[in-house]
């Protein structure tokens, strides 16, 4: 089959893997009104035409917290990637390297910093929750020092797990097992169970130095459920600032005053982002949030989106918005799960390709320049499709 455009890996990716492993990536919390606004917002933007502009030179090439890129995209951290794919985060940071864009790394990955330090020659980034060890959480920011990661990206969304609902009827555990209810789905996926099942990496890569690693898996499962510290405060990110001496990008911010703080207290970008609808639902999509956090921090720090990007007209529409560029979470946990790093190479493709050809019907030749003309607007200035 040709792969054409996301929705089409989406569709792969449901029947070469798990349901539970599908539904993990593909679903949100609670009631999904945020992962569905998401797309809702974004969908509902119009691009502005403009025609009988010579487009016949155009550049997607951008620069991305003081590295070159060939494209505004970045594969966005997703814990348990390599259970979508056998050594899935190797595979993306293969296909971004390949790419031309930064691969981040979750702290929940199946393979380790050091397993992706050893795969790739470009350096990566690395994404980090602060646990409750500050011991451990401390060793893992120097692990990412060590392996010369290009950016820790802090995620400050997640001191508290927002439910989803189908992980606890899917009875999603990691690593995955082989129970009487999954049988009949896992025998019909006889490729996911022998590179995943049958792998060798199959738990939380990262973690396997931690305390209660030591003890057998189920502990550590229980140490992991421990470790999100609902007492974190902007105090600790000065801490995070203070032992890594890297770009710091703070990840998880839709309100214009946390944005703010998080300048102050020295990020070098920041992610306007709800954590693709997996944490408050019922919080603005990520693309409502987007303008505003751009009037106000956009000249002090840089500005990067993330949640519901199916598309290169999602991306302009973005930049459009003031964001520097896009982190993809599902679009690439899908390409990945339908045939590693061949088929992330594929879909980024389609979506540079995508870019390109809305820039050229925009009438914008570089990337770099995309303005707030890009999209449509109504007589009294407010954006077509947008409700804010
Ligand atoms: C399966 C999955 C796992 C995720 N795990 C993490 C994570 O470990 N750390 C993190 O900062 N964000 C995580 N995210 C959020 C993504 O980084 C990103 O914000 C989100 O996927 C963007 O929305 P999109 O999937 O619509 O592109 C995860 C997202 C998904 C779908």
């Amino acid at each position: 089959m040709a792969f054409t455009n996301v929705q089409d890996f989406r569709e792969v990716a449901r029947r070469k893997i798990p349901r539970s492993i599908f539904e993990y990536g593909d679903g949100g919390s609670y009631d999904e009104m945020t992962l569905r606004a998401n797309r809702r917002d974004l969908e509902s933007l119009r691009l502005s035409q403009r025609v009988m502009v010579d487009m016949s030179r155009r550049s997607i090439k951008t620069r991305i917290v003081g590295s070159d890129v060939s494209l505004p995209l970045i594969i966005a951290p997703t814990g348990l990637g390599g259970l979508f794919y056998a050594d899935g985060e190797i595979h993306g940071a293969r296909a971004a390297e390949n790419a031309g864009i930064p691969f981040c790394l979750s702290t929940m990955s199946i393979c380790s910093i050091e397993d992706v330090r050893a795969a790739v020659k470009t350096p990566f980034w690395f994404q980090l929750y602060v646990m409750r060890d500050r011991g451990f959480t401390r060793s893992l920011v120097e692990r990412a020092v060590a392996a010369k990661c290009s950016a820790l990206v802090l995620t400050v969304d997640l001191q508290v797990g927002g439910q989803r609902h189908r992980d606890i009827k899917n009875g999603l555990s990691i690593p995955p097992r082989l129970t009487f209810a999954n049988a009949f789905d896992i025998a019909s996926k006889p490729r996911w169970a022998l590179g995943v099942l049958a792998g060798r990496r199959r738990s939380f890569g990262n973690l396997e130095g931690a305390p209660a690693a030591e003890e057998g898996l189920a502990s550590l499962a229980h140490w992991v459920g421990g470790q999100f510290d609902p007492s974190l405060t902007w105090d600790d990110v000065d801490w995070v600032r203070s032992i890594w001496p890297g770009k710091l990008v703070i990840k998880g911010l839709l309100d214009e005053r946390d944005a703010r703080e998080a300048v102050e207290r020295g990020a070098d970008a920041i992610v306007v982002s709800n954590h693709g609808g997996r944490q408050l639902d019922g919080a603005s999509s990520s693309i409502a949030a987007l303008p505003a956090i751009a009037d106000a921090v956009g000249g002090a720090t840089e500005v990067l989106f993330d949640g519901g990007v199916r598309s290169g007209q999602d991306v302009l529409k973005a930049l459009a918005l003031g964001a520097k560029a896009c982190m993809i979470g599902r679009a690439y946990l899908y390409a990945l799960a339908s045939g590693g790093q061949r088929r992330v190479e594929e879909m980024l493709g389609i979506l540079g390709k995508e870019l390109d050809t809305s820039m050229a019907l925009t009438g914008v030749h570089d990337v770099k320049t995309v303005s707030p003309e890009t999209l449509l607007r109504r007589s009294d200035g407010s954006l077509v499709g947008h409700d804010h």
